[in-house]
């Protein structure tokens, strides 16, 4: 009997013999640094813009024709099979960010006059997607719901027979609400067995802040997943790009909207993410979850600290939910390595005074953390999403989606977990 393959080792050799590339030469892949490729005729010319994009030829098992980068070329394909391994998906398109992606998996989903429910709490600028441009420009209903609870996303679907997508992260941005996919997908199924082809909703989810390692939506019943492959994928802070991880009847027009709006990802991202991303990605999120761990309980047993949100502590509100969905490929509980938590204050006001003098205290004086947006990187991060990412937002609508003004998101690193809790009391002790 054939024997299974872990994760991690997975994600270090991928597919080993790839049609993106012949391996006999090489242990890591070379950079593909051409932007058109040779055709031995004008006849291979045809047969490869026939074959691009065309639901008849699986990407995955056809060996490739490469015309053009902006079509398809080799690393983007090795990266793709890799990440569609990673999330068990029958296909994979990679973006040039991790908007590029969500925008595209959006932009094939739905059109003007459909409606899309969202979770009530969103990264800024998907918030910002959604509607200044998809909901503003471009005709599309969008409705906030809260998706922690199933019933509400039921009725919705019940009373408007428009909506066609349904889209969360899980665990959100910067709240860390855990999203039921199971529970949503199977509500989502419920009204799509009432409708005609053609008219089923589709199930999104964002998997940014946990990671394939953490959590594979698609198996939870998700239609699509996308990734922020800057985030824990890449994992060094050096690269940006995106993926969408979708059924194969998906992966045509996906592929047409990426060559057509442009997002691609550049070989060398794709290159780096394989090479170096994607083959340590294990190891970095075993070593970020003990942290996590450790750092939040310190948060918790801090007199300055009001609450800690970590879906690993058994106080956050869906710590139970968290043990099932998220769970690695080993089995073991995978609750993440990103935080939040809420200083004391007497008000808004001073709990936000406190989390900007602590914000500026940490930006000049500590080592091993760094003010800075963005996360899943080897160095610790920690920002003030009221202020920083989620500043397009306006403070009631922060409030709405639940995030706080004192609140502080912090991304562990692979830094000994000693140094980060040295750095953070030293931090609280000026408030
Ligand atoms: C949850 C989530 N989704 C998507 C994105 C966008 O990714 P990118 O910055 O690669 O476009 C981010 C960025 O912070 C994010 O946090």
């Amino acid at each position: 009997m054939k024997k299974k393959i872990h994760f991690e080792t997975l994600m270090i050799h991928g597919k080993m013999v790839s049609s993106h590339w012949q391996y006999k030469d090489h242990i890591v892949p070379p950079i593909s640094s051409s932007t058109s490729f040779r055709l031995e005729s004008s006849e291979r010319g045809a047969e490869g813009f026939n074959k691009f994009a065309n639901p008849e030829f699986n990407r995955l098992t056809t060996p490739p024709i490469y015309i053009y980068d902006r079509l398809d070329e080799p690393n983007k394909g090795i990266l793709e099979e890799d990440l569609a391994l990673a999330h068990n998906a029958e296909s994979c398109v990679s973006f040039s960010s991790g908007m590029a992606a969500i925008s595209a998996a959006i932009g094939v989903l739905i059109k003007s006059g459909d409606s899309v429910v969202v979770h009530k709490t969103l990264y800024g600028c998907t918030y910002s997607l959604f509607f200044n441009w998809f909901s503003s420009r471009l005709g599309v209903k969008v409705k906030q719901v809260d998706l922690t609870n199933p019933e509400e996303l039921d009725y919705v679907l019940t009373q408007d027979p428009t909506v066609m997508l349904v889209y969360g992260e899980s665990p959100t941005n910067p709240t860390l609400d855990i999203l039921d996919i199971k529970a949503i997908s199977e509500i989502v199924k419920f009204h799509n067995d009432k409708r005609k082809q053609g008219r089923k909703i589709f199930l999104v989810i964002d998997n940014t802040f946990a990671s394939p390692w953490c959590q594979r939506p698609l198996d939870r019943g998700a239609d699509v997943v996308v990734e922020s492959l800057t985030k824990h994928i890449c994992g060094f802070g050096t690269t940006m790009g995106g993926a969408v991880l979708a059924p194969r009847i998906l992966e045509p027009d996906l592929l047409l909207f990426r060559k057509d709006f442009g997002g691609v990802l550049a070989p060398s991202a794709a290159w780096s993410i394989t090479v170096y991303g994607l083959s340590t990605l294990a190891l970095r999120l075993q070593k970020q979850i003990e942290t996590a761990y450790k750092v939040a309980n310190f948060l918790e047993s801090s007199p300055k600290v009001e609450k800690v949100l970590y879906p690993g502590l058994e106080s956050h509100p869906q710590h139970s939910l968290a043990r099932v969905q998220m769970v690695a490929p080993d089995g073991s509980f995978a609750p993440g390595s990103i935080i939040y938590f809420v200083l004391k204050g007497r008000n808004d006001r001073d709990k936000k005074e406190k989390g900007r003098k602590i914000m500026d205290f940490i930006a000049r004086s500590s080592y091993s953390i760094t003010l800075a947006v963005s996360l899943g990187q080897t160095k610790t991060l920690i920002e003030h999403p009221s202020s920083m990412t989620h500043a397009g937002i306006t403070v009631e609508e922060q409030i709405k989606a639940g995030i706080e003004p004192g609140g502080i998101r912090m991304s562990i690193g692979i830094e000994n977990s000693d140094d980060i809790i040295g750095d953070l009391d030293a931090a609280f002790s000026i408030i």
